[in-house]
Order: C-alpha cells, then sequence, then structure tokens
C-alpha cells in the first residue's frame, strides 16, 4: 500500500528523517507531505510513534487531472463502496495547487466539490444514497494532494490529528502545535546527559516533546484503538494498531535519557504547563520553575524555545528588546549552548545578534516562521 504522511509544510524533510528512523522511509516528498509504501504495520508504526507527521493517510488513486471532466470521471471510477459504508458522512480536503492557466484551467477549492460531486454520485449509483457532508468531523475524511495536473486522492487513516496528544487542557498564550515543537526539539538534537531547557515554556509544549523523547514514551501511546479512522474503515489495520501500542508501552524508559528544565516569567502559565505535563504522563521527567528567561544559566545545555513574537503576545519593539537581552545573556552564560528558536520571519529574526548554523522556514498556521539553530561558542 501506498500512504501519504501531512506535516505543516516545510518541515517534510524533518518528517522524512523521521520516518527513514520508523522503518518507512518515503520514496517521494511534497510540501507538507511524504509518501512511503509498506504494509498495515508501518502504518501504525507512524501512527503510534511519529512526532512530527499530522496525518497518514491511504493512497487510493493517482491520475492526470488536466480538466475538472477528467478529474470528475477520474473520481467516478473508484470503487467508493469498498470504502465507504452507506450512513458515514465525508468531507474532502485540498492541497497543493492546479496550477495556473494552461495546466489545469481550475483552481484547488474548485476540485474539492468536483471530487465530492463526483463520489457523492457515484455512492448513489452503487448504493442508492449520496453521503451526507460533514466537514467539522467526518467519519471519513479524503484528501486530494494536487500538483499542476497531478491529482492523489486518499483516505484518512487518523480521526483526531497526530498533534493533538489528549494532554492539552491548558491552553496558554499562543502555544505551539505538538507535531512543530518535536520538529523543533529534533532540530536541537537533545542527547543522552545534557540538559535540556525551554525557558519561555508557556504550556509546556516543547519541555513535553523533549522528555517524551527523553523517556522514549511513543505520542500516541495514550489513545486508543478506537480513536484511529482506519480501525473502523479497515478492520485489517486494528490488529496492527494492538500491536504497536502493546510494543510502545513496553519501550517506556523509568529514567529520562537527558534532563529536562522549563521556566516561564508567568506563574499560571507555570502551573497549566506543570497540569500537561501531568495528563501527558511525563510530570516527573520536567523540571518547572518561575524564572525570568534574561537571568537564565544554562552553560551546555540545549535550548528550544518559542519566545513571544510580538504579534499575538506584545507588541514588536517589546518582543525584540526581550529577545535580544535573552540571547545577550545566553552569550555570557550558556556557553557550549545550542540553541534552537521558532521566530516569525522578518525584524525578529535579526534581533538574535548570531549567525544561525541552519535555518528552516515552516508555516506556523498563517504566520511564515523558521526554525534556527545557534551554537554557543
Ligand atoms: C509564545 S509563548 C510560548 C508558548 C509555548 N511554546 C507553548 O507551546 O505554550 C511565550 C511565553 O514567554 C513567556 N515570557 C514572556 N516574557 C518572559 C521572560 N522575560 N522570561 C520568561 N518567560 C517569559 C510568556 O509568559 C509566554 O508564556
Amino acid at each position: 500500500m501506498r500512504f501519504v504522511v501531512t506535516t505543516a509544510p516545510g518541515l517534510e524533510g524533518l518528517l522524512a528523517e523521521e520516518l527513514g528512523e520508523l522503518g518507512a522511509a518515503p520514496l517521494e516528498t511534497a510540501p507538507g507531505a511524504a509518501i512511503f509504501e509498506g504494509e498495515w504495520s508501518a502504518a501504525a508504526r507512524v501512527l503510534v510513534r511519529s512526532r512530527i507527521a499530522s496525518r497518514v493517510l491511504v493512497s487510493i488513486r493517482r491520475f492526470s487531472a488536466r480538466s475538472e471532466a477528467i478529474l470528475y470521471d477520474q473520481t467516478r471510477r473508484i470503487p467508493w463502496d469498498e470504502y465507504l459504508r452507506p450512513g458515514l458522512t465525508i468531507a474532502v480536503f485540498t492541497h497543493g495547487s492546479t496550477g495556473g492557466a494552461g495546466t489545469t484551467g481550475y483552481p484547488i477549492h474548485f476540485a474539492a466539490l468536483k471530487i465530492k460531486d463526483a463520489l457523492c454520485d457515484e455512492m448513489r449509483k452503487r448504493t442508492g444514497a449520496r453521503p451526507d457532508v460533514d466537514r467539522a468531523r467526518p467519519d471519513v475524511r479524503i484528501e486530494a494532494l494536487f500538483a499542476g495536473r497531478r491529482a492523489e486522492l486518499s483516505i484518512d487513516l487518523t480521526g483526531e490529528p497526530l498533534h493533538r496528544r489528549g494532554w492539552r487542557l491548558a491552553g496558554g498564550e499562543a502555544p505551539l502545535r505538538e507535531n512543530r515543537a518535536a520538529a523543533l526539539v529534533r532540530l536541537a538534537a537533545p542527547s543522552e546527559g545534557r540538559l535540556f531547557a525551554d525557558p519561555f515554556c508557556g504550556s509546556g509544549t516543547i519541555a513535553i516533546e523533549a522528555a517524551l523523547v527523553a523517556t522514549r514514551r511513543a505520542p500516541g501511546l495514550g489513545r486508543p484503538v478506537s480513536s484511529f479512522a482506519c480501525a473502523t474503515l479497515f478492520p485489517d489495520s486494528r490488529a496492527a494498531l494492538e500491536a504497536e501500542l502493546a510494543s510502545a508501552a513496553g519501550e517506556v524508559l523509568p529514567t529520562p535519557l537527558f534532563a529536562v528544565r522549563a521556566t516561564d516569567l508567568a506563574a499560571e502559565a507555570i502551573a497549566d504547563a506543570r497540569a500537561n505535563a501531568a495528563r501527558a504522563g511525563v510530570a516527573d521527567a520536567i523540571d518547572f520553575a518561575v524564572g525570568d528567561a534574561r537571568e537564565c544559566e544554562l552553560p551546555g545545555a540545549v535550548i528550544a524555545t518559542n519566545p513571544p513574537y510580538g504579534e499575538r503576545l506584545a507588541n514588536l519593539a517589546d518582543a525584540t528588546a526581550l529577545l535580544s537581552a535573552f540571547t545577550r545573556q545566553l552569550k555570557h552564560h550558556a556557553k557550549g549552548a545550542r540553541l534552537a528558536l521558532v521566530v516569525p520571519e522578518g525584524p525578529l529574526e535579526k534581533s538574535v545578534g548570531l549567525k544561525p548554523k541552519r535555518k528552516l522556514g515552516f508555516a506556523n498556521g498563517p504566520i511564515p516562521s523558521r526554525m534556527l539553530v545557534f551554537e554557543l561558542y
């Protein structure tokens, strides 16, 4: 089978690296996606263990969709009644680009409607009933990936997206999505015995992701099998998921490979982060404290953080002054440390005053952002 794994656009390189480690090395990547071939066992491994993926989909048809009529016709050729039972609700989502004039001639949002119409017409022909559409909580989520004329239709195996790890009740200000925090942790490359720290920890997302790595706890461990869409849609996947969850449960380390320290100026943020870490099963692996990042002492540490960035939290001038005070502090009190930052593209990036060793652009929701890595010699 051919599986499509999605993530935030820009993170596909890190996702591909992770998939390789999970024995699901991708054949190709596209913006926000990586594709691999394998059995249900490989899909279950990615669903339970990937820290960077958002969703895992099974590809059901690839074709050249050079006109609306061809898109409709190709979609009708799919034996939809093999995938959908009558009574299940559906929704179609599109990604990528159908190209400009001279490529397909139709816009991407139009493609979703065409696919939905073809699917419903074919289901009515085969079963006598058209499925209802529920975009908020569909039983079956169909995803179409376009690259110019090339279209690939897939069915979601995930259900609730993987970044919802199930521990977040307390949101805090501008929390980073869990799979983006996990990508930052991967870039920061924590290692055994070396302190990991987030001095602007907010609701604790980055520290929790680091603690999951430190204790080898799979991010999907707490999730019931029935919550994965594939357990209902593809009964063969159920045994693979059960086996994967059982083996992941046996791998959790009682003692973390490295210590994790999480601090924030706001006492409420620390209270929220503590409660979140407890629900994530890593409360004992993180040392939480109230503290000012401008006064931190972190020699030799691996630091991964997402400082306030002006747009939603304070104004840009304040955010710039805070970030430069923080990095000045690190230059003197964090010698030999590595720093991985999430910042929006633009002036804030410059206020770090150091030359990054690595730079990665990604979509942080609607905000074009960067992950930057610095070595503090
Ligand atoms: C963008 S948020 C971090 C969000 C976090 N990554 C999460 O996922 O929840 C920035 C955080 O920096 C904290 N903060 C602001 N000034 C600070 C300072 N001088 N020292 C430490 N924390 C500070 C804020 O309280 C806020 O929680």
